[in-house]
């Protein structure tokens, strides 16, 4: 067993620091600035794992039982806690993550949001009460824990999004096993730190830092994991649920999209403009809700486009700290050639790049991974940059010529996260409302910026059907119990026609 250990090293096992079973390590960079090396964090392997699996186990019996408004105790007190270390949580997280401060302190306060929700949920938790068809018979339903779940998080809302999963999971009694991604890792410690100072009973929750391939790797496959909660890329997704299905294991899975705003030809295009801007390029494109499709109707394109370019022309890139900044780094190196992979396809498939599709290396920007933001036109809505989730500051204006052409294009791909539509005539809104099949729908409203109390996720193969946030957060983590007390003193049967 790996040695105890007084700093943070990552791995965090029934209540204790430990220094980690294979002796590496790795360390977090800042994105704007890769010769700054934020912290050196332990590389978590099986055996840590296999460790953080047995202390969740142990403590799960007991954290089961407690009651459920002692358990949204803890939640609430991460929400105040991640309240009162807002501001020194947010410049970390842009340091390490690389978006902007604002955006940095927005995925704060999502947690907090949601910490303070959920904790409302523990006063809640409601089950149903179910008429009987027998006399004296009383029905009722529960939630119950479903045991040892592990959460895999993204970079890309380092706090966030693990909030989404952790607060639900405990609040509904199973232990956690977390495995955060390697390039926000210390944004988790301090989340873990957070949950650690509410006096959390020792293996309720449990940190393994590491990669995907060894640490996620182990998790999934650990026979006493029984539910895996993961937000991630489609193809990583895929391979998590083959795994899960094998070992017929719960699995919620969020998996990005190829999200689109609609821009209808009545629309406030000032407004459109901006949410367009604002949606494709806030967090250099890395939201699974990032604008990468704007379909325009071809009466107003040419003023939309003109509009939209001046925009994009006066955001600034840099270091996510620099007020004036709006367009933060890319997460690290790989990312970037892959964006800029996109960028070259885009290009050989003949759609015209009308701004960016470079790397940025003037003035300081050469010591991070910066690209410059991207718009593409004349794009066919069968490009493979029309088709698939690029992650980055990169987005295709693509046109229609009536709203019945702009919803086919809408629905036209693999994934089904966020869509929007700018318009102020009653029809067409009703008609995208429900025709756009979406799990997360937009009126005047860009992609992004989805609030904790409306359930998220999305149809097709960005995800498997799972809503996080919202009421709904409580079904990825809980298994419903049928209940039935028959008072009557008889045997009753069931279907069974009166004798
Ligand atoms: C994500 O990118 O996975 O709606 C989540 C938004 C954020 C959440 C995005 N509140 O943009």
């Amino acid at each position: 067993m790996a040695g105890e250990s007084d700093i943070r090293t990552g791995i965090y096992v029934g209540g204790r620091w430990l220094a980690g079973h294979s002796g590496r390590s790795f360390e977090s960079f800042n994105p704007a600035d890769r010769d700054e090396a934020l912290g050196t964090l332990a590389s978590g392997d099986a055996a840590d794992v296999e460790a953080a699996v047995q202390a969740s186990k142990a403590a799960y019996p007991a954290w089961a039982a407690t009651p459920v408004p002692r358990r949204a105790d803890h939640i609430l007190r991460v929400g105040l806690g991640l309240e009162r270390r807002k501001e020194e949580l947010a410049r970390l997280m842009t340091r390490e993550m690389g978006k902007t401060l604002r955006e940095t302190r927005a995925d704060i306060q999502e947690a907090i949001d949601f910490a303070f929700y959920m904790a409302g949920e523990g006063r809640r938790f409601f089950g149903q009460t179910m008429p009987s068809e027998l006399p004296g018979k009383f029905s009722m339903t529960l939630r119950a824990p479903i045991g040892v779940v592990g959460a895999i998080t993204p970079w890309n809302f380092p706090i966030a999004i693990p909030m989404w999963k952790l607060a639900p999971a405990l609040l509904a009694g199973n232990t956690v096993v977390f495995k955060p991604p390697t390039d926000t890792a210390l944004c988790a410690v301090e989340l873990v730190a957070e949950f650690i100072e509410t006096g959390l009973p020792d293996g309720v929750l449990n940190l393994v830092t590491g990669s995907g391939a060894e640490a996620g790797e182990a998790l999934v496959n650990h026979p006493d994991v029984r539910a895996i909660s993961f937000t991630g890329s489609l193809d990583v997704g895929r391979h998590i649920a083959t795994q899960c299905a094998q070992a017929m294991k719960r699995v919620s899975l969020e998996l990005g999209g190829k999200n689109c705003l609609i821009v209808m030809p009545d629309a406030d295009m000032e407004l459109a403009v901006e949410a367009a801007a604002w949606g494709a390029f806030a967090t250099a494109g890395q939201r699974c809700t990032a604008t990468s499709r704007i379909l325009v109707h071809e009466k107003v394109k040419a003023a939309f486009t003109e509009r939209l370019l001046a925009r994009v022309a006066r955001m600034k890139a840099g270091d996510g700290l620099d007020p004036d900044v709006e367009i933060a780094p890319v997460i690290n190196e790989a990312q970037c050639v892959t964006v800029l992979d996109y960028i070259e396809i885009g290009k050989a498939e003949g759609a015209r790049l009308l701004t960016g599709g470079t790397r940025l290396t003037e003035g300081g920007l050469e010591k991070g991974s910066f690209i410059a933001p991207t718009v593409f036109d004349a794009v066919s809505p069968t490009m493979r940059i029309a088709q698939e989730e690029i992650f980055g500051p990169v987005t295709a204006l693509i046109d229609f010529a009536d709203l019945d052409e702009a919803i086919a294009i809408a629905n036209g791909t693999n994934y089904g996260l966020s869509a929007s539509i700018y318009t102020r005539d009653i029809t067409a809104t009703f008609e995208a409302i429900s025709r756009l099949e979406f799990g997360v729908v937009y009126v005047n409203a860009p992609t992004i910026g989805a609030e904790v109390q409306l359930p998220f996720g999305g149809t097709k193969c960005t995800g498997n059907g799972h809503r996080e946030a919202g009421p709904q957060a409580l079904d990825e983590f809980t298994e419903w119990k049928a209940v039935s007390v028959d008072f009557s003193g008889r045997l009753q049967r069931a279907q069974m026609d009166e004798e």
